[in-house]
């Protein structure tokens, strides 16, 4: 039977991640969903975030979905997110932004670089260093390629290797995979890059860059699709794979029902495509973009509907969609 674990995390994570299980279950009612409780709330109550058998029992998953964790206010803290895509060796992050005239997937590697977690701090210094190894460009360039093949579209490699070693040591790997695949490439710096994106979206098909750089360019990219409650991503490794919106926990608006969906039911929708349910994933886009023509927006996008009145939207649209035919895109993942 297939397993799928929720992980509904802090803050508005416990509000979103209900819309998009319930969506689930609707189209999978043969699924067997179970719940993992890790985050900053468990770290109040007993003093550790995410115990071990969080994590065996995440890797008891055929998929993960999986809200957002806020970071503790504790010295030598240990991101449970970085620790969970470590332990599970999700080292690609694939995050698509897609509107009018662009689509746009954003590989990001995962597991390395600035996120190494070998760092130290000292009374006068603090440093972290930037582990970039040929084994972990390979393997993320060989997916970035794979996916520029199969959506026949060119290959931006975004990096920083006018000043920093360790990304003309990534850059060099990428062009010669890139050479070698034959694919249609290009190379930019990231700070050109992530202007050059909001400028020409239309320019771009998938970007790959290193860890910190993707994190920040796709927070950049999803204001060209109207923000953060918008853009979902999948965390894939060989064994495990994890979604997830891009955005965090959102203090700021936690609790108060106002929070966006959408980036959580397209994370399931790419928990779908993962599994190969292509029509479920694909209906469940379908949705979400009828309900948002039809004026059913969250406060973000200039709306009045809560997290709830969106979900529950969706969910009518879905049911009323069961028998026609698909209007829109799957995630396609590989
Ligand atoms: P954030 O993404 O949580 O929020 C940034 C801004 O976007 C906020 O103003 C927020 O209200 C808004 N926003 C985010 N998602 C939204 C949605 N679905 N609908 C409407 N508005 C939305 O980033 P932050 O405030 O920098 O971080 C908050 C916490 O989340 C921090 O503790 C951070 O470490 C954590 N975080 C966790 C993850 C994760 O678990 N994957 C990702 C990013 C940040
Ligand atoms: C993200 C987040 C995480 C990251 C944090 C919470 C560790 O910002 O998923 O984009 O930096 O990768
Ligand atoms: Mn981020």
């Amino acid at each position: 039977m297939t397993k799928v674990a929720i992980v509904e995390g802090d803050g508005i994570g416990h509000e979103v991640i209900p819309v998009a299980e319930t969506v689930l279950e609707l189209l999978h009612p043969e699924y067997e969903y179970f719940a993992v409780d890790v985050g900053y709330h468990r770290w109040e109550q007993t003093g550790c975030p995410c115990a071990d058998r969080d994590v065996e029992a995440l890797k008891m998953a055929d998929a993960i979905l999986f809200g957002a964790i806020t970071t503790p206010p504790m010295k030598d803290y240990q991101s449970v997110v970085l620790r969970i895509r470590k332990a599970l060796d999700l080292y690609a992050n694939l995050r698509p932004v897609v509107g009018d005239g662009f689509d746009i997937m954003i590989v990001r590697e995962n597991t390395e670089g600035l996120y190494s977690g070998i760092e130290e701090s000292g009374p006068d210094r603090a440093t972290t260093l930037r582990v970039v190894t040929r084994a972990g460009t390979e393997r993320i360039i060989r997916k970035a390629i794979d996916l520029a093949k199969q959506r026949n579209g060119i290959l931006t490699i975004g990096h920083k290797a006018n000043v920093i070693k360790s990304d003309v040591f990534f850059r060099d790997i990428c062009l010669d995979m890139a050479t070698a695949a034959g694919v249609q490439f290009n190379d930019k710096f990231i700070d050109a890059l992530s202007l050059d994106l909001l400028q020409h979206p239309d320019r771009y098909n998938v970007v790959v860059t290193t860890n910190m750089f993707g994190d920040i360019l796709s927070d950049v990219a999803s204001y060209l699709v109207g923000g953060l409650g918008l853009v979902p991503s999948a965390n894939i490794g060989d064994r495990y794979a994890l979604f997830e919106p891009v955005h965090g926990s959102a203090p700021d608006i936690a609790g108060k029902n106002i929070a966006n969906p959408v980036a959580a039911l397209r994370s399931a929708a790419m928990l779908l495509a993962h599994l190969g349910d292509t029509s479920g994933s694909e209906r469940i886009e379908t949705a979400i973009q009828k309900v948002l023509a039809s004026g059913i927006k969250t406060l973000d996008l200039g709306g009045t509907a809560g997290t709830k009145e969106f979900g529950g939207a969706v969910i009518k649209a879905i049911k009323r969609e069961k028998n026609r035919t698909v209007l829109s895109r799957c995630y396609r993942l590989y």
